[in-house]
This record gives structure tokens, sequence and C-alpha cells, in this order.
């Protein structure tokens, strides 16, 4: 719903856009040769983001950001396909609406097209690459499939002919759901399926299915509720070294009276090590310390539900008995990605600067139910040596909020063949790419 200020900052940047008449060579790139393209955001062309906008995203030194395609993608997951080649580059993007689409970089240069390689789904959020079979699982509300040939039928332009699938799960797995629908989907090191079966509302009293991560088999046996006391887990990844499934969580809005819910709830990062945790919500949260705009590294403090009480479960007993996150990430930033980040690279891989290495990116989609807004920014979180708290949190990427509105919405993070990041934009409906480049100019 842009509002018509936001509309006015657009075209405010579109018309400085035209006054510095720049060349520049995002711009001058066409659509040509994509199918992809659903519905578009407003004021978008199919040029690609407008290089003025690019210009306001601010990055560490020595970073660059660019759009990974000039394609209309509206982007939500990210999963590195073609069992990680380093050329040709497939990349498959999940949506909120019908589609699931491949980005294709033929020449593994950082340049991809876009193709339709599913529609007529309902809100694919999930997605999950498995190079053993070169398979895509895909979540919908009510199943997850399985589609074999993925790789194949994408770098044939998305020639649907060439897939096959079959349903993994159903509705006896994946409960009805209005609200909080969209069904995050990992395979984990153990070789299972993880996804998300978030509350089905913003704050209440929850009842299993809901309100957990479910696992099951790649064959659709052994389902279970591997988490539970969690609103909505919206990404996840795993820790290479400990295995835990570290995701990052969306809390609830409007807590408390007049504009406390500015800052409290935090949206938060967590750690499952084991089966079985019950996280507490809706009686526990958490508010991280410092400022609520970049929290200080760590859990922060425990508080109990002013709505939702459970006799006894005060914040004390929350702070004793609710595991602790292993980061306050801020009230309502919305995080939609998680991604690890290694310290080692392979032959051929980008090593970024030794501030980031075994820690995690987290995307903010940016908050609704803040004044002012907060987010629309990627942050990173630097674990210590062994793995057991957050040392530094920090701010990575930021511009797509400004003073007069939001321009795009950071969803679905990836770590490409070559070492660079892809971050998915689904306000701006689009694919950007982020480089560590600190020897070339502009
Ligand atoms: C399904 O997968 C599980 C785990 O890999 C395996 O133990 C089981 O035999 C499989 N079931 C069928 C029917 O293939
Ligand atoms: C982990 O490392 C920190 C220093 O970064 C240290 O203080 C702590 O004792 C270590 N914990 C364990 C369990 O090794």
């Amino acid at each position: 719903m842009p509002s018509l200020a936001l509309l006015a900052a657009y075209v405010a940047l579109l018309c400085a856009a035209q006054a510095s008449a720049r060349s520049d060579s995002t711009l001058g790139a066409t659509a040509a040769g994509a199918s992809a393209t659903s519905a578009g955001a407003g004021g978008r062309s199919l040029l690609g983001v407008d290089p003025a906008l690019l210009r306001l995203i601010k990055l560490p030194p020595g970073f660059k950001i660019r759009t990974y395609t000039d394609d209309f993608v509206d982007a939500r997951n990210l999963a590195v396909g073609n069992r990680g080649s380093s050329k040709p580059v497939v990349v498959y993007v999940s949506t909120t609406g019908d589609k699931v689409h491949a980005l294709v970089d033929r020449t593994g240069t950082g340049t991809a097209t876009a193709c339709t390689l599913l529609s007529g789904l309902d809100n694919p959020n999930g997605i999950a690459y498995d190079g053993s079979t070169r398979s895509l699982y895909v979540s919908e509300v009510r199943r997850i499939t399985r589609w074999d040939n993925v790789d194949v039928a994408a770098l044939a332009g998305c020639k649907a002919s060439l897939l096959r699938s079959r349903q993994v799960a159903g509705p006896a797995v994946l409960p009805e759901q209005a609200s909080h629908a969209n069904r995050f989907l990992g395979l984990g090191p153990d070789g299972k399926l993880y996804v998300t079966v978030a509350a089905p509302f913003n704050v209440d009293v929850c009842r299993d299915p809901y309100c957990s991560i479910h696992r099951l088999n790649k064959n659709g046996s052994g389902h279970e509720i591997f988490a539970r006391g969690i609103r909505n887990a919206a990404a996840w990844t795993w820790h290479p070294v400990t295995k835990a499934l570290v995701f990052v969580g969306m809390e609830r809005d409007n807590m408390g009276p007049g504009n406390t819910h500015n800052n409290a709830p935090d949206d938060l990062l967590h750690s499952l090590e084991k089966p079985g945790i019950d996280l507490r919500w809706p009686y526990c949260h958490w508010v991280g310390g410092g400022y609520p705009v970049q929290r200080a590294p760590g859990p922060g403090t425990a508080i109990a539900d002013p709505d939702v009480t459970l006799p006894g479960m005060t914040a004390q007993r929350c702070a004793r008995v609710a595991k602790k996150p292993l980061q306050a990430l801020g009230p309502h930033i919305a995080p939609l990605g998680v991604l690890y980040w290694p310290r080692a690279v392979r032959a051929g891989q980008q090593q970024w600067p030794v501030g980031f290495g075994n820690g995690f990116f987290v995307a903010e989609h940016g908050s609704w139910n803040r004044d002012p807004p907060i987010g629309y920014r990627v942050a990173y979180v630097q674990l210590n040596a062994n793995n057991t708290a957050v040392v530094r949190h920090s701010i990575f990427a930021s511009g797509w909020l400004q003073p007069s509105g939001d321009w795009g919405r950071p969803t679905g993070l990836t770590r490409l063949p070559d070492g660079s990041m892809l971050v998915a934009d689904d306000g701006q409906g689009t694919v950007y790419r982020i480089s560590y480049e600190p020897s070339t100019r502009g």
C-alpha cells in the first residue's frame, strides 16, 4: 500500500536521477529475453532498479551493490541450485504469490536472467534445493511438493514440460491458516525437511500444530514437531559446526498501552541445538539492550506478556525457563532472511574482511507497527569463536528506508558460489548482489 508521500518521494528520486543524468550501465541494460515479470510493483519500469535508488544503499568500505537481474522478480526466498556450480549459476526464487522463478547466470559473472519455473501455486514461500537428487522442494500453505529435474528445466529457459513432481506432505501436516501462512522450508544437515507452522493470530494461547517448527523425512514419513512456543519462525539456516538450527522469529504487535509497542518486544535470532525445545511464546518475550534501532549484542531482558498470561510466569520466571535468544534484533524489524557467513572460503571465492565470518546476516523487511518505522536493512550478528554468544550486532546494508518512506524491503538471502551475497527485495521486486571489491572504483 504505497502512500502518497512515498509515491512523491519516489518521483522526487526519479527526477533527481534524471537531473544528474549520469550514464550508468544498469540503466542501459534491458530486460530482453525474460519471461518472468508477473504483476509489477508500483513505479517500476522494465529497466531494472533506478541507479539513483541503488546509490542510497550504505555498505561498509569496499562493498558494492548491484541488481543481479534487471527482470522484475517478486522475490521472497532464494536457493542456489545446479549443485552450487559456479557456471552456469542457477538460483531459485520463491514468492508469496503463485510462482517460483529461476535466475540463470550462464557465465557466472554476476548477471542473471529470470524465468518463471512454476505457477498456479498457493503462496509457495518455502523452497529448499537438494543437490543429491537435483530436486526443489516447495512448500505452499497446505502441501509440500518435490519437483525433480529443476536444473535442466531452468537451464532450458524454464521448460515446465521437463519437470516431474510428487507430493511429499499435504493438509494432514500443514493445517488451515489465514494469518502467517508463509511456510518457510529448509533441508537440514540431517537430510530432513523443516517447515514453519506459525501462530494463526497476532497473540493468543497457542496449541499444536501451530506456533512451531515441524520436520519430516524427504519422503513425507516421520512427521513430528521439532520446536514449540514460537510465534513465527520466518527463516532459518544451520550452523555448520554446531549443527544448530538458527532461526529468525517475528514477535507480536501492539503490546502494552500507548506507544509501548514501539520498543517492545524484540524480534529474535534463536539457536536450537536439539529437538523438543519450547520457547514459551506467547507468555515470554525479550527486549534487547541499547537502542531499538541497533540493539547491543546479546539476548537482552525477558518480559512477560501483559495480555496472555500463565500463573507464575513472571518476567523473572521467563528469564529462568525461556531459552535465551542469541540476539535481540530490535522491535518490529521483521526479519525474513538469515544467512550463515563462513570465515574460510573455497578457491575462486571472494574473501570478505575479517569482520565477517562465523556470523549471521539478517534481512529486515521493516516495520509497520512502529512510529517511526525501523528495519529495511541487512544486519550482521557476529558469534564468538566457540559459538556460544554474540559479540557484535551491526548494520551491514541500509538505505531502503529514507525519511520520506521506504523504497525496498529485504527478504531472502543466499551466498553465491563465487562468495558474493544475494539479497531479495519484495518491495522493489528485485534481487541484489553484494560483492566485496576493494580494488575497484566507482
Ligand atoms: C522414507 O524415508 C525414511 C528416512 O530416510 C526411510 O527410513 C523410510 O524407509 C522411507 N520410506 C519409504 C516408504 O520409502
Ligand atoms: C567461549 O568464548 C568466550 C570468549 O569469546 C569465553 O568467555 C567463554 O568462556 C567460552 N565458553 C566456552 C563454553 O568455551
